[in-house]
């Protein structure tokens, strides 16, 4: 019967896509009409769509790709694991390259004597650290701690349990009716946010279980950053109260900030940390949760324990410490100091703030530039009337063969930490011409 099918008519990729793949954050109806890119390829810091057309890929494929794509030794590490075994389970068993991976990171995370719990994304690291927290004061027998402080601007994942710590935004709004209620005071855009915190930790001193920061910067809030001082005086109060810090570094960990990890550049030591995105250089997913000695031992059965006395934490995923994944993982942590990765950040990260003091703040539809390291937004003044103005700057972005992806009206640009001087100028003169054209054709000129 198959062969008396008539033939099918040639589809363009993108139709193809739009037929059977349904993209997040993404209204699928208008899919096809904004112009998105089927990539195919890539090549070093560049993306290659089905017509062969290059993108320098400016958002590191959503912040993951910290080295660029294809990088060789990635590759070789990858191949290399394939011949070993792809994935073994950590449920009650090990695998030897997550022990090498463990080990590594261990030896340079801000935490005390960690132990880690690896995961598949962000989210779900954030979900594991939330858990983890509640169920520490369970154990330690203090029953009543049960809430979490949260910062506004916030984003944690679309996890149930990330998004009740996250502060809404991004159509999330619709999903409060299932979140749980946190207690939430400003972010980094209200001066007064540490006091705020302060105050609250002082209120809820004794119901709640832990802080939840995005150490420096609210990246997902636009690049809203805070004062690494603040940052350390709210440690030093969680330490102080006892209260459990955790820091979701899944944005700004490995090296975005220009250090390896933000917590480091505010003295902060949390009890957990959340790694994701750059754990594997944007290769294949992993995550991680990162516990002090001290939280990891109250999971430990005592001899003083009685008989009905359950410390595990149940919890864990298919997925999590893959071995294809921690190889990976390991030969980018190496390659991110053989390659002096950090000092190539803090070096264009330089350049990039003078290019956007000279050639972006003076615009008149920029009201401001953000930055940390190479983590830059741009917020464009919202036009009147309202248009998607950040969209359209980005894809006009796109069409000059630069990736751009906005966070509203704010662009934002956060390039491979390999990313070259020449290579910095570029993006901030197709960002430039493409905030002017638009500007022009929204008022008509
Ligand atoms: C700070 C922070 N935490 C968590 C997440 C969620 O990570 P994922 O998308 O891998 O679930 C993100 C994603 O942008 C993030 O910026």
């Amino acid at each position: 019967m198959r062969e008396n099918r008539p033939p099918r008519p040639p589809r363009g990729w993108i139709d193809r896509d739009a037929a059977i793949v349904w993209h997040g954050f993404t209204q699928m109806a208008a899919f096809s009409e904004t112009s998105p890119i089927i990539v195919d390829s890539a090549e070093g810091h560049e993306l290659i769509d089905t017509e062969g057309r290059r993108y320098l890929d400016a958002i590191s494929s959503l912040w993951l790709c910290t080295l660029g794509h294809r990088v060789p030794e990635l590759d070789e590490a990858l191949v290399d694991q394939l011949g070993k075994v792809a994935h073994s389970t950590l449920l009650g068993n090990g695998n030897t390259v997550v022990v090498d991976l463990a080990e590594a990171l261990a030896r340079v995370v801000p935490v005390e004597k960690p132990h880690i719990m690896f995961a598949s994304d962000g989210a779900a690291a954030v979900e594991q650290a939330l858990k983890i927290a509640f169920q520490y004061w369970w154990n330690m027998g203090e029953r009543g701690r049960t809430s979490y402080l949260a910062l506004g601007d916030a984003y944690h994942g679309d996890t149930v349990g990330s998004l009740s710590v996250g502060a809404g935004g991004f159509g999330s709004d619709l999903f409060d009716p299932i979140k749980f209620p946190v207690v939430r005071t400003p972010g980094y855009n209200d001066p007064r946010w540490l006091e705020a915190a302060l105050e609250a930790l002082r209120d809820r001193a004794e119901d709640l279980a832990a802080v939840v920061i995005e150490p420096l910067v609210q990246a997902a809030a636009g690049m809203r950053i805070g004062d690494p001082d603040d940052l350390r005086h709210l440690g030093e109060a969680c330490r102080e109260s006892g209260i459990l810090l955790i820091c979701d570094e899944v944005a700004t960990g490995f090296g975005r900030t220009g250090s390896l990890f933000a917590s480091t550049l505010c003295d902060l030591s949390p009890d957990l940390m959340c790694l994701g995105k750059g754990i594997t250089g944007g290769y294949l997913p992993m995550s991680a949760t990162v516990a002090s000695k001290k939280v990891f031992d109250a999971f430990l059965e005592r001899a003083s324990d009685s008989a009905d006395t359950d410390r595990t934490f149940y919890h864990g995923h298919s997925y999590g410490g893959n071995a294809l994944a921690a190889a990976v993982a390991l030969r980018h942590l190496e390659l991110i100091e053989e390659r002096n990765v950090l000092s190539n950040v803090r070096a264009r990260a330089t350049e990039l703030k003078e290019a956007l003091a000279s050639r972006i703040a003076t615009l008149e539809a920029v009201s401001e530039v953000r930055q940390c390291g190479l983590m830059v937004g741009v917020e464009l003044v919202p036009p009147a009337p309202p248009t998607r103005l950040g969209r359209l700057v980005s894809q006009a972005a796109v069409q000059r063969g630069v990736l751009l992806r906005p966070l509203g009206d704010v662009v934002v640009i956060m390039p491979p930490l390999t990313v070259r001087s020449d290579e910095i100028l570029r993006v901030v003169e197709v960002l430039r011409e493409s905030i002017l054209e638009q500007c022009a054709a929204s008022s008509g000129t």
